[in-house]
This record gives C-alpha cells, sequence and structure tokens, in this order.
C-alpha cells in the first residue's frame, strides 16, 4: 500500500495576469491536503474510489478526459505499464473543490506520487510537476502551470510561466486568514470568461495585467524586506484590478470589506474568484479575532496560515 499526500494553494499575488505571462506569488497551505492511497485489490481491474465526489468506478468505465482517470492513465502510459496490476487508487481530500485553493493540482500531485511509488517507479518532482500540468488543463482549460507548481514543491513560489522554477525568501513570517466563500467557482470557467474579454480588446487587458506585473515585483520586495504595511496596501491595489477584470464577486467583495473594516492589512480574493476564497493579511495576534469576524460575516470556514521560507 502507498499514501501521498499533497497541500492546497493560495495565490498571494497576480492570479490571472499569469496566464498571460507576467509573473505570480503563491504559497503552499498545508492545512488542508488530498491524499491519495494505492492498494492490491482481490476484485481486479483498478478502480477509483473518491467518496467526496461520491465516485467508485472502474478506471475503464470513465471517459479518458475525466480528470482522475487521465491522471491514472498518465502514471502507467509515463513508466510504460501496458498491464496494470488490479488495485484500488483511493482519495480523500480536505481542500473545497472549486474555490481558488488548488484541489484539482492536490489530487493530481498525490495519485501521481502514490501510484508510481506502488508500481515501484516513484518518479521525479519534475515529471510529478509536467504530469500535473497536462491533468490541470482538464480542470482550467489554459493553465498558466503555477497551481501544479506550488502544489509540487510545496514552497512558495514566484511563477513566470515557462520559466525555471523559482522561490522566494520570506523576510519575516506573516500570517494570513483564508475565508471561504462557499460559492463553487470553476477555475476553468473564471479563466474562459476572462480570455473572453481580453480577446476582445487586447491593449486595455495588456495594461491591466502590466499593473499586475508590477504589484506582484513589489510584492516580492516587500516580503523579502519583512514590509507587512505595503504588503497589504499592494494586497488591496491587486483586489482593485482583479474587481477590474470582473472576476470578483457580491460575496467576495463583501468578506474583503469585513476584513478590512475589522483590522486587516489588506485583502484581496485568491485563485480564479467569482466565488470561492479570499485572503486578509493580518497581525498574528489578531489572526483568532479575523477568523471569527469573517465566519460572523457568512465564511462557511476560516483557516489560518503561516507564510515563511521553507
Ligand atoms: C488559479 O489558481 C490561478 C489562475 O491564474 C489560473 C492559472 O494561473 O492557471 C486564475
Amino acid at each position: 500500500m502507498n499514501t501521498s499526500s499533497a497541500p492546497g494553494k493560495i495565490i498571494l499575488f497576480g492570479e490571472h495576469a499569469v496566464v498571460y505571462g507576467r509573473p505570480a506569488l503563491a504559497v503552499p497551505v498545508t492545512q488542508v491536503q488530498a491524499t491519495a492511497t494505492v492498494s492490491e485489490n482481490s476484485r481486479g481491474g483498478v478502480w477509483i474510489e473518491a467518496p467526496n465526489i461520491n465516485l467508485s468506478s472502474e478506471l475503464s468505465r470513465l471517459a479518458l478526459d475525466h480528470p482522475l482517470a487521465a491522471v491514472v492513465n498518465s502514471v502507467f502510459f509515463a513508466l510504460s505499464v501496458v498491464r496494470p496490476p488490479a488495485c484500488t487508487v483511493y482519495l480523500q481530500s480536505t481542500i473545497p473543490v472549486a474555490a481558488g485553493l488548488g484541489s484539482g493540482a492536490a489530487v493530481s500531485v498525490a495519485i501521481l506520487r502514490a501510484l508510481s511509488e506502488f508500481l515501484g517507479a516513484p518518479l521525479s518532482d519534475e515529471r510529478v510537476n509536467k504530469l500535473a500540468f497536462e491533468a490541470e488543463k482538464l480542470h482550467h482549460g489554459t493553465p498558466s502551470g503555477i497551481d501544479n507548481t506550488v502544489v509540487t514543491y510545496a514552497k512558495p513560489v514566484y511563477f513566470t510561466k515557462g520559466q525555471p522554477i523559482k522561490t522566494f525568501r520570506v523576510g519575516s513570517a506573516f500570517t494570513i486568514v483564508i475565508g471561504d466563500t462557499g460559492i463553487y467557482a470553476p477555475t476553468k470557467e473564471s479563466v474562459g470568461a476572462v480570455r473572453k474579454l481580453r480577446d476582445a480588446d487586447p491593449p486595455r487587458w495588456e495594461k491591466i495585467f502590466n499593473r499586475v506585473g508590477e504589484i506582484v515585483w513589489d510584492a516580492r520586495q516587500a516580503i523579502e524586506r519583512g514590509d507587512t504595511a505595503e504588503l497589504g496596501l499592494l494586497m488591496d491595489a491587486n483586489q482593485s484590478l482583479l474587481q477590474e477584470m470582473t472576476v470578483s464577486s457580491v460575496e467576495l467583495d463583501h468578506l474583503i470589506k469585513i476584513a478590512r473594516t475589522s483590522g486587516a492589512l489588506g485583502a484581496k480574493l485568491s485563485g480564479g474568484g467569482r466565488g470561492g476564497n479570499m485572503i486578509a493579511l493580518v497581525r498574528k495576534e489578531n489572526a483568532p479575532a479575523m477568523a471569527e469576524a469573517l465566519l460572523s460575516a457568512g465564511a462557511k470556514r476560516a483557516i489560518i496560515t503561516t507564510v515563511q521560507s521553507k
């Protein structure tokens, strides 16, 4: 039996613009995890069990482009396994689905690792990252690759599409409270919607993306200096641009407003938007009160996480 877990993630700065070649900053969130366990079975065939999404099926009965089937098949293909042994891939996850926390990427990474170990040929991080990116295309349409990268390497990432992976130094640890609107918001839809708008007026969108790129660069410097006050201002500026991109929502704006009036240094949505999660930068001692404030304002859950160099 082989088991592997992968964390969730949050985008600190730069979502959506990262799809168009601008940098973005993301960090793992270890408080939520996807876990894959692969074990032999006696009933024969390859089975996928994912109680969270009410799935219990033989692999051959799933469509080839079903994201879970595609990941399992990609391991067999990568390892040239023509006749897979009878086994069950069992998935558990505490990462909310379609909420901007990297659930799809975490499930893929956990399967890729557990199944390749079960087959006696563990995949390298580089191959896991590449194969998880292929699966991301099924989840996200035209992903940048940031989710699979931060989840595979489980460390802070300064990401630019198509460039070698860079981490960044966190000058002084800082605290984020994540608030979940509970609104189901598949990233594929928000990424697709942005693409349509951008294709209708590329010059306007390029300007927005450039402004996001500058914020991301400044945010990286602020994080390295440990300047949380500046970081908060940059979060607010990034949120204004996300609103301009139409990816915020009434529920996200509400939680962000509550966070700011409850003492956050800055707040913004995180991930694809139009639902899912927001993040608030807070002083460590204010984190429990912030979580309470967000829950009282309608958040379905709140997670406190610390960002530090790994
Ligand atoms: C999703 O976590 C981040 C987006 O920028 C999409 C992507 O980069 O693939 C919205």
